[in-house]
This record gives C-alpha cells, sequence and structure tokens, in this order.
C-alpha cells in the first residue's frame, strides 16, 4: 500500500521516477506526486488520482533535476485529494511515507502546542514535521532520524529528501518493504525492485529497523541503534516484458491467460515425470523438520486464504496431519496454540501482506517451523520463514490475482504430496498415479481459457445483477468463495460464495428471479448433492448458471445457462481448472459495466497495512 521510490545520479531523475511509479502503481492510486532537487531548491508536482494525471505537471519540474522521490498512494488518514498527496515538503525538506504512523495523533497536538501548522489530514505530515523538529536539535540528517524513529510508532518506510544535503537521500524502513537499488554512479530505492526494472539487477532488501544514506557513489545502513550494517546485495533479474500488457487489453486477461505456463513451469520445476517422483528439495521442504510437525497451520488473506482453505482438502488427508486454515488477521490477535511440532504454512503472492508476516513473526517466537508460498523473490514473508516454495508465476500486476491463485493450488497440491511421501504416508505407486494426473493440467488449463467467447455471451445477460451467489462443494467449494471474490473485486457486484450444504442455513432466503446462483458441479462424489441445491435454487426462481462437464447433458439442461470446463478425476486439480471460468466471468462482467479492471476502486495489491 502505497509506493515509493527515489533516484540520485547524474541523470534526470524524473522519467526514472516517474516510470518507477508506474511500475509501483499496483500499490495505490488515490494520488501521485514526485519532488526533484536542483539547485539546493526542492520543487514538487502531486496530483489526485491516478498517477496519468500527474504527466500534464512533470513539465514543470526542473527537467535536469538529478535528484528526487516519488509517491502513488493508497489513502489511510484524510481524503486522497492533492493536498494529502505525497511528498509532504516543508521548506527545505520532502518527504514519503508508506505505512501508518500510529501514534500520529498524540504527535500531532504535541507539534501543534509547540506553533507547528499542518496543511494536511495526513499522519506523513506528522512525521514531516517531528524531522524538522528533531533536525533543528540534531542538525544531522542520520541523527535526527536515529531521533525520529524512536517517537514514531506504527509502520513506516520513508523517503527523505533535503535541500541542504544534495548529494544524499535518506531511507527508513520499519514494517513496510523498502530495497535499494545499485547502479553505476547512481543508486535508487524504490517499495519493491519491479520499479527499478531496466536500472539495475542488484538490490539490497532491507531489514526493519534499518536506515540508509545513499549517494551516487556510496550506499551506508545502520540499525535503529546506529550500529552499521555490511551491505548485501542480491542479484535479481525481472524481464521488462513480463510487466507488460504484450497486446491484452488488460493485465488481468494476460494473467489468466498465463496460467498453462505458470503451471507447467511449476511442473518442470518440481516434479521429475520419468522417475515419478517430487523434487522436494526444490520445493524447499527439506529445510524443514517434517517428521516432527503434528500440526499444521496455514494462514493468508483474501485469495491467498481460499487458496488455503483448498488446501486443506489436498494436504490434510496426503500428510496425515489435521490443518488449520485461518485468516492471518485473526490468527495473529488470538493467541494460538503453537509449539515447535507446529508448522505454520504463509501463503502470499506478495509476500508483504502485513497480516500474514506478523503471523510468521509471531509464530517463529512461539517456536514454530515456517514455511512459506509466495511469489515474489526475496520479498518479506520468504525472508522471515525458514523454508519457501515461490511459485515464479512472474510479476501479477492485475489487482485481482488470477495466476498466482492457481498457482498456488499446485503448490499445495504437491506440498500435500511430498509432505505424504516424507512421512511414508503416500506410497511410491500412489505418488506416480497422482503426478501423472499432473501431465494433462497445462492443457486443460488451457482449454478452459480458450472457451473465453461462450462465458463472454453469458455475462451479456447477468451483467446488470446487483448481487451473485456461488456455491459448490469440496475443493469446489474454495472456488466459489474465490468466484465470487473476483466479481466483487473488479464489478463491483454483491457476491457471496456457499458451501452447497449452507445454502439451506440462511442464504436461500436470499433466492428469488434477481439472483443468479453460479453451480460449480464436476462429477465428483458430491455431484447428486449440488444437483439437488440447483433443483432447490430453481424452486424458488434462481437464475442458476451451472458450471460442469463438456458432455455433462444432464447438468446443461437443469441450468438457465452453462459454462463448461475441461474435467479431470482429481478433485485437486478439477478446482485450478474450475476457477478459470470463474475468472473470466467476472472479467467480462466488469468489463462490461465498464469499471477499471486492473485498478479496481478503493483496493491496492500489496496490503502493507492492518
Ligand atoms: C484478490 C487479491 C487479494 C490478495 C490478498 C493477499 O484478488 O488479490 O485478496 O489475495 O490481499 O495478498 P497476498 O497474496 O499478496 O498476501
Amino acid at each position: 500500500m502505497c509506493g515509493i521510490v527515489g533516484y540520485i545520479g547524474n541523470r534526470s531523475c524524473i522519467d526514472i521516477i516517474y516510470k518507477g511509479l508506474q511500475r509501483l502503481e499496483y500499490r495505490g492510486y488515490d494520488s501521485a506526486g514526485i519532488a526533484v532537487l536542483k539547485n539546493n531548491e526542492i520543487s514538487m508536482v502531486k496530483s489526485e488520482g491516478k498517477l496519468a494525471k500527474l504527466e500534464a505537471s512533470l513539465s514543470k519540474l526542473p527537467q535536469d533535476a538529478s535528484r528526487g522521490i516519488g509517491h502513488t498512494r493508497w489513502a489511510t488518514h484524510g481524503i486522497p485529494d492533492t493536498i494529502n498527496a505525497h511528498p509532504h515538503v516543508d521548506g527545505s525538506v520532502a518527504l514519503v511515507h508508506n505505512g501508518i504512523i500510529e501514534n500520529y495523533l498524540e504527535l500531532k497536538s504535541q507539534l501543534q502546542k509547540e506553533g507547528v501548522k499542518f496543511v494536511s489530514q495526513t499522519d506523513t505530515e506528522v512525521a514531516l514535521q517531528m524531522f524538522i523538529k528533531l533536525y533543528k536539535q540534531h542538525k544531522d540528517p542520520s541523527k535526527t532520524i536515529f531521533a525520529l524513529v524512536k517517537v514514531l510508532k506504527g509502520a513506516f518506510s520513508l523517503g527523505i529528501l533535503l535541500a541542504d544535503h544534495p548529494d544524499e537521500l535518506f531511507v527508513v524502513k520499519y514494517g513496510s518493504p523498502l530495497v535499494i537499488g545499485r547502479g553505476q554512479g547512481e543508486n535508487f530505492f524504490a517499495s519493491d525492485a519491479m520499479a527499478l526494472v531496466g536500472h539495475t539487477s542488484k538490490f539490497c532488501f532491507l531489514n526493519d529497523k534499518e536506515i540508509a544514506r545513499i549517494t551516487p557513489n556510496e550506499i551506508e545502513i545502520w540499525n535503529f541503534a546506529g550500529e552499521s550494517l555490511p551491505l548485501q546485495f542480491t542479484e535479481v533479474n525481472i524481464s521488462s516484458a513480463s510487466t507488460e500488457k504484450q497486446g491484452f487489453r488488460h493485465y488481468m486477461l494476460k494473467e489468466i491467460h498465463e496460467q498453462p505456463r505458470v503451471m507447467s513451469s511449476m511442473i518442470k520445476r518440481f516434479v521429475n515425470a520419468d522417475a515419478g517422483t517430487l523434487n522436494i528439495a526444490d520445493m524447499g521442504l527439506d529445510k524443514l523438520d517434517l517428521k516432527r510437525i503434528n500440526n499444521i497451520h496455514m494462514v493468508a488473506c483474501g485469495t491467498a486464504y481460499y487458496s488455503a482453505v483448498a488446501a486443506k482438502y489436498m494436504i490434510e488427508p496426503a500428510a496425515g496431519i489435521p490443518v488449520n486454515v485461518e485468516l492471518a488477521s485473526e490468527f495473529r490477535y488470538r493467541s494460538p496454540w503453537l509449539n515447535r511440532d507446529s508448522l505454520v504454512i504463509a501463503v502470499s503472492q506478495s509476500g508483504e501482506t502485513a497480516d500474514t508476516l506478523a503471523c510468521v513473526k509471531h509464530a517463529k517466537d512461539a517456536g514454530a517451523q515456517i514455511f512459506s508460498i509466495c511469489n515474489v523473490q526475496m520479498s518479506s514473508i520468504p525472508r522471515a520463514s525458514h523454508a519457501t516454495l515461490y511459485m515464479e508465476a512472474g510479476p501479477e500486476i492485475g489487482v485481482a490475482s488470477t495466476k498466482a491463485f492457481t498457482g498456488m493450488l499446485l503448490a499445495h497440491y504437491l506440498v500435500g504430496l511430498a509432505m505424504g511421501v516424507r512421512r511414508n504416508r503416500v506410497s511410491s505407486d500412489e505418488l506416480k498415479r497422482a503426478l501423472n494426473d499432473l501431465r494433462n493440467l497445462p492443457a486443460l488449463v488451457e482449454h478452459a481459457v480458450d472457451s473465453k467467447a461462450d462465458v463472454e455471451k453469458v455475462c451479456a445477460k447477468y451483467y446488470e445483477s446487483t448481487n451473485f451467489i456461488y456455491m459448490g462443494r469440496g475443493t469446489s467449494f474454495p472456488i466459489a468463495l474465490e468466484g465470487a471474490l473476483k466479481l466483487k473485486e473488479i464489478s463491483y457486484i454483491h457476491a457471496e460464495g456457499y458451501a452447497g450444504g449452507e445454502l439451506k442455513h440462511g442464504p436461500i432466503a436470499l433466492i428469488d428471479r434477481h439472483m443468479p446462483v453460479v453451480a460449480l458441479c464436476p462429477r465428483d462424489n458430491q455431484y447428486e448433492k449440488m444437483v439437488s441445491n440447483i433443483e432447490e435454487v430453481k424452486a424458488r426462481q434462481g437464475r442458476v448458471i451451472a458450471v460442469g462437464a463438456a458432455d455433462d447433458e444432464a447438468l446443461k439442461v437443469i441450468g438457465h445457462d452453462y459454462l463448461v470446463f475441461p474435467e479431470i478425476a482429481n478433485p485437486a486439480l478439477q478446482a485450478i481448472i474450475s476457477v478459470v471460468p470463474l475468472q473470466l466471468l467476472s472479467y467480462y462482467i466488469a468489463v462490461m459495466r465498464g469499471t477499471d479492471v486492473d485498478q479496481p476502486r478503493n483496493l491496492a495489491k500489496s496490503v502493507t497495512v492492518e
């Protein structure tokens, strides 16, 4: 939430910062701003709304300025207008912030008593004014920052530009992500390495409670206690093509199409098809003591959480260990029962979600082993875990998660099997059969994507509906939850997912002739139950969109409309395939309603505040 970027070197910085912000816009798009330094003077442009609105004002900045900081905002404190936009500047200091200063009211009233006048409603301006006050006492920027971090509470990654220190930028990392990129005669910082694609592949990922001083040729890091720390750089190569739309109208559609490729590359990395074995070491699992585990907790948020709901159906029976699946925001505050025999699996595309990260830290302190399933390399959750399985799905830029979700489901399937193998619960024959099922998975997912024209036709009938219900049983239940979330996020239609069996326990009261009900019906062991649920909906005049196999003639005539998915007699893999028509359903409905598919209102992709 909120993206920050900074540059210091000998090139004009405006374009570098603007393009960096474009790559960070997934973190928030309520307002944007850039401040640059030239001849010991700070110039700034800001605008409310998306970054593109800022572009027209860039010409007002001194074009050859070679130091600057920028920000794209997801509003927490104060409405998304120009005044509340970052950078916040007062005289010779400009500051950008990602996070929340939790004690800002107390600090603000203290500063107001001392005569400071505030112009914005933000918590960030309090950090700026506190910096200015302390700077007057300490005179030196780094000493000022050491004092500043003692008074701020909450989460704060800061970038600071000082007119009287033109050859230095200062950054602080606490709670929200921050990375420094090293160039030649130039250096950068950003909330995410992706912002710096094309400029460097050498990154120093700061840890919490670290401060850095960045000049064109030097980088120095200290901890909050003022001790100097060694610099550690990691090579991360992100291709710029992977961050582009490549001819698709939206990133979301591009990412839906990338799913077969994600599936096949994960299978290639983790499965030794000829030998019929799993590359368990490559999955990160060899770093864990799997024999010791007797309880598993899966923690995640949003779409990642729904993937974990599906994981329970895959990991618990294969590993023979009870799996508790929990929202990270609840788990972190409820004193869960954890000990050294617990395994906590944190699932997160970004690897930065604040609640999930907090669970990881809490569980680690309690002695549990931590395994994470993530997409973004070197993000905070993998760095805090004992072992990580990286999906390597490539950058997911559409705010609504698609390829990361199917990547997570496949990871859960493989992790369940690997645990079963290590714990001698899955025989080599069973493993061979389970891996054999994977052979056709990428092609089946591709087939599901190819049905998009049929899905689009159905969308034309329903895009004006104001409510939707999704239902499924077994591994289709989490897919119903995910289908409903996708629709809510990008089309702003109210939608809820239910287990088919739950409908009569309340939600059926909502059914009337205006209610579309999306019913997932693979021919599994609960198929007949689903058919009964559909009949119950129809008896109350609900509009049924059944989702099933192409040759399921019986199902076709029960529903009012029909969406097809390729069928596979493996419930875990069926879930991966079944979600595709639901992704397409939400996508085309959103397009027909004219919403902003890739950047839906009020959302941000990486939720780094609570
Ligand atoms: C939904 C979506 C969010 C994320 C959630 C967790 O489409 O993208 O619900 O799934 O914010 O994010 P990660 O996976 O980055 O922890």
